[in-house]
């Protein structure tokens, strides 16, 4: 950068000033063993690390920064690396979704609270990436996202596996199939390199989404978190975060309306999890997008199924890499989207993937022969969710699309796990399982338990799917004909709230319907008696939480979050 432009680099309201105050903001940087002429006038870069190893998936991102930096320092920036809290998925309880808008605050109060010209969001595990592009979009400097990438595809007992199988692999053990050793044995298998999950769950959804966004360079999604091209990928992220700052190339300037739509796109034709509507909301509303949630059915839901990657398909990640990843993908829907938009290095997805190859047609289709003709999620209405609810086509039965059944009704999921394998449950293929106060303020946090395991005595029999209802999510590895993010929830008084056993519930996914067929009369009597089952969460951020958390159709953030405050910092240190 010119000595002319450093005037306007934000971080020299630190490192430029005069007197005490720029003696302290020096000399303790100094304490690293860094000379001032290294951050002082050059593009103070943060690297926002989510390296945990309470965060598997993302624990290898501590070396991969390295690689960042470098890319920084040959550019001419100064790179700082910084952590933040770390929303791992496996092992957070109740879920790590509680705390995706936490992390969020974290991320971007650690950003306009330090002198950061422009800063790179190392992400991977699910939660990672929405609520680091969350925090970013509310202080709005130049940002850029590096994921981790997703696990070398596990082997076992002869055939490819991943966290999809965790489902199968339960469901066998269950009724016998698999053993107790075995079952132990197919942990090793399963998750067998550094990395996120490796096939399209939310992870890889969310890194497809920061791609399709524009917010990450070209091919970022796809290279396995274990090969040579992710440490490469890091490097010229790092390069490239350093001209953005010199170009003054906000996020802002990058996630329009236009841009959400195209991600709505790609996010259908690579069969995205349903996770992806909630996050993709919480990003257009902490940058003021305007986008709803009947957009995701309205420019999704026809798209073309063109990836046949695990759950909805056959395939890995690691394929998909291999066959040419993203940006084969966006070449073949060149003509489906938008080619106005930029991305992070300035040019239109158009131009960064107009001469990209597939390598492998059986990974990645084509307009012409897809995987399934449309891909995309739906959203449902009706008395049960006037807000919306969603479903996820491709993961779903075909012959359940359109189904008329009698209610089984939890009301909570202990009470599910309590009950659902009880021999004298009365349930059949044809009922509708129905699970309430999961939703964001009911569990609270939204929690991944919406696609339920079917009653054993149904699994003994063959039965691998049933209409399943609630106002939780499902896991992006998880499939069935599965209804989500019902809202109102059932705990803010969403008509689910009422159902009970042996109600008639309507599904027509075709006509966009979901209907409890009880009359109005019978529901207000319910109403009338009914009160949400108490919490016992009266402090800390869980209250906060609780109090401030939105419904799922608006992306389930704080009221308070919602917007940019900018990177401007109010008051001077004293
Ligand atoms: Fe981290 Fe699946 S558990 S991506």
């Amino acid at each position: 950068m010119e000595k002319s432009d450093t005037k306007r680099l934000r971080s020299r309201d630190w490192f430029g000033k005069t007197g005490r105050d720029g003696l302290i903001y020096r000399s303790f940087m100094k304490n690293q063993g860094f000379p001032d002429d290294q951050f002082d006038g050059k593009p103070v870069i943060g690297i926002c690390n989510t390296w945990s190893e309470l965060t598997p998936c993302n624990a290898h991102l501590r070396d991969l920064a390295e690689a960042v930096k470098r890319g920084i320092w040959e550019a001419g920036g100064f790179p700082v690396e910084f952590p933040v809290m770390s929303t791992g998925e496996t092992l957070m309880r109740p879920t790590a979704m509680l705390y995706r808008n936490l992390a969020s605050m974290d991320v971007e109060e650690s950003i306009r609270a330090n002198p950061l010209d422009g800063v790179v969001l190392m992400c991977g595990c699910d939660k990672t990436t929405p609520s680091l592009v969350m925090g970013a979009c509310s202080v709005d400097i130049p940002s850029i996202v590096l994921s981790g990438g997703p696990m070398l595809t596990g082997h076992f007992k002869g055939r490819k596996i991943g966290t999809t199988d965790v489902w199968r692999f339960a469901e066998e053990h269950k009724v016998g199939k698999l053993s107790d050793q075995e079952f132990r044995e197919a942990e090793a298998a399963m998750c067998r390199s550094a990395g996120h999950c490796a096939v399209m769950g939310t992870a890889s959804t969310m890194a497809s989404m920061v791609e399709a966004l524009g917010l990450s360079l070209p091919g970022n999604a796809a290279i396995p978190a274990a090969d040579s091209r992710r440490k490469a990928m890091a490097h010229l992220t790092g390069r490239r975060i350093v001209e953005m700052v010199s170009e003054d190339l906000v996020l802002s300037k990058i996630l329009t309306r236009k841009v959400f739509l195209n991600a709505i796109r790609i996010n259908a034709a690579v069969g995205g999890s349903t996770n992806f509507i909630v996050h993709m909301m919480a990003i257009a509303r902490r940058i003021g997008a305007d986008l709803s949630l009947d957009d995701f059915d309205h420019y999704g839901s026809d798209i073309p199924l063109l990836v046949n990657l695990l759950p909805s398909g056959d395939h890995f990640m690691e394929d998909f890499y291999y066959a040419g990843g993203l940006p084969a993908v966006i070449a073949e829907m060149r003509e489906l989207l938008d080619p106005e938009p930029i991305t992070v290095n300035g040019k239109s997805l158009a131009e960064n993937n107009q001469d990209v190859a597939c390598y492998n047609r059986d990974v990645i289709g084509t307009l012409e022969k897809p995987f399934g003709a449309s891909s995309g999620t739906a959203v449902v209405r009706g008395n049960l969710c006037p807000d919306g609810a969603v479903i996820k086509v491709s993961a779903a039965s075909e012959h359940l699309l359109r189904h008329r059944g009698e209610a089984v009704v939890f009301e909570s999921i202990e009470d599910y796990k309590e009950r659902i394998d009880d021999p004298d449950l009365e349930v059949d293929e044809n009922s509708v399982l129905v699970l309430k106060y999961v939703g964001p303020k009911g569990y609270p946090g939204m929690a991944e338990v919406g696609n339920m395991g079917l009653p054993e005595k149904l699994l003994k029999r063959g039965i691998t799917d049933m209409v399943r209802i609630s106002d939780g999510r499902m896991s992006g590895t998880a499939y069935g004909t599965v209804f989500l993010h019902v809202s109102p929830e059932s705990w803010a008084g969403g008509n689910l709230a009422l159902v009970e056993n042996g109600d008639m519930i309507e599904v027509d996914v075709e006509a966009r319907r979901l209907h409890l067929d009880v009359s109005d009369e019978e529901l207000a009597r319910r109403r009338a008696s009914w009160t949400p089952p108490a919490h016992d969460f009266d402090r800390g951020y869980v209250n906060l939480y609780v109090n401030h958390v939105e419904q799922a159709h608006l992306g389930a953030d704080m009221d308070f979050l919602v917007g940019k405050s900018g990177s401007h910092v109010k008051r001077e240190s004293h």
